[in-house]
């Protein structure tokens, strides 16, 4: 019993000494970081798989370690991916909270599941840069400490449009393979709730009919953005449908991919469809640049890290966020995209 005693005690000064040396620990670090200040930035993904996700997280740590090199701050950016689900995203957001980190930038798994993320952030003033799957607005207006990073969904429908529409008048029976005065098609869309699904479908072909050019759709349906859900797709519709599908849309590069591996397989000979995607990934553009593709839509992974980055440090170092490049109503970034098709193809290679 004594020796119980005894060694319990021992135990509880050891603790005691354990907590005095981690004490100094911090001590001593904190004073070396007044001589090198440091930015912690967490990341949060909804899936690190994804393609065009993992070019922009990719940018990010490439921009974090070129800006750390010129000095200033350590930078730590921490990536983690969320696996597709909003627990794992949940907790991840409750580590950089406890972590004390500066910023964190979500990229969510659920975009209409966004308060739970920004109470937890509001509730330890840490700032969200918010990226690629938007919150509705009304979340947005929850704390002047939320931002978005995207790009315009509207416009990469339209330009994805406009690359048909051009083939088009250029020789419409390049398109319009059976000279019907119609183009038939099928388009692939990404998730459903993914706000660039909606809209890319919609503008995509508003604009196709609003030049004029009659549409026929023979099929449509989601691939959730992924390559081989869009060769399964593809596959059934190309039974079903045979060498009538004169276009194939797809609301990504990944899924555009998917379907050109299904019309490989599926041997129609010289009657293929013209497939177009948007991103812009390196994939892809040697799809355009070997004609297996007819164009794509340059969703700029760079601009938006580079944007991600730059709000996260400003943010960060208590900078002026205001005078960030494109920042719109307060909160909003949303970067230019550009048509690709093999007449410019090159210049995007280059500089991938
Ligand atoms: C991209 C897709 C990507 C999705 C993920 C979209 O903006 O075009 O390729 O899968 O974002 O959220
Ligand atoms: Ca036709």
């Amino acid at each position: 019993m004594r020796l119980i005693k005894k060694l319990s005690g021992l135990l509880t000064v050891v603790s005691i000494f354990n907590v005095l040396s981690s004490c100094s620990a911090n001590v001593k670090s904190a004073n070396y970081s007044n001589d090198i200040k440091e930015i912690k930035i967490g990341v949060t993904l909804y899936k690190q798989d994804d393609a065009f996700i993992s070019e922009i997280s990719k940018n990010i740590e490439d921009i974090a370690k070129e800006k750390e090199n010129q000095g200033k701050y350590k930078i730590i950016v921490n990536v983690a991916d969320a696996k597709g689900n909003l627990i794992n995203q949940s907790n991840q957001v409750d580590k950089f909270v406890a972590q004390n980190y500066d910023v964190i930038c979500v990229n969510m798994v659920d975009r209409t599941a966004a308060s739970m993320i920004i109470d937890k952030a509001k509730s330890a003033n840490i700032p969200i840069v918010f990226f690629n799957r938007e919150p509705v607005e009304e979340d947005m207006e929850r704390w002047n400490k939320l931002y978005y990073v995207g790009a315009d969904a509207q416009q990469s429908g339209e330009m994805q449009a406009n690359i048909i529409i051009n083939a088009y008048k250029k020789d419409n029976r390049m398109v319009d393979k059976n000279g019907d005065g119609k183009i038939q098609y099928v388009m692939l869309e990404g998730e459903q709730g993914h706000q660039d699904s909606l809209i890319r479908t919609e503008y995509c072909i508003k604009t196709i009919t609003q030049n004029g050019i009659e549409l026929e759709k023979l099929a449509d349906d989601t691939a959730n953005w992924q390559s081989a859900q869009a060769t399964t797709k593809m596959s059934q519709w190309i039974k079903s449908f045979g060498d009538k599908i004169e276009v194939v849309f797809s609301n990504n590069d990944e899924m555009a991919l998917g379907a050109i591996n299904a019309i490989n397989d599926a041997n129609i000979g010289g009657k293929k469809p013209l497939v177009v995607g948007i991103d812009g990934l390196p994939k892809a553009l040697e799809a355009v640049k070997n004609g297996s593709m007819i164009g794509t839509i340059l969703n700029d992974s760079k601009k938006q890290a580079n944007a991600i980055f730059n709000l996260a440090y400003t943010l960060a170092s208590h900078g002026n966020v205001n005078s960030i490049d494109g920042l719109e109503k307060g909160k909003y970034i949303r970067t230019p995209h550009a048509e690709v098709t093999s007449d410019n193809v090159d210049l995007y290679i280059e500089n991938k």
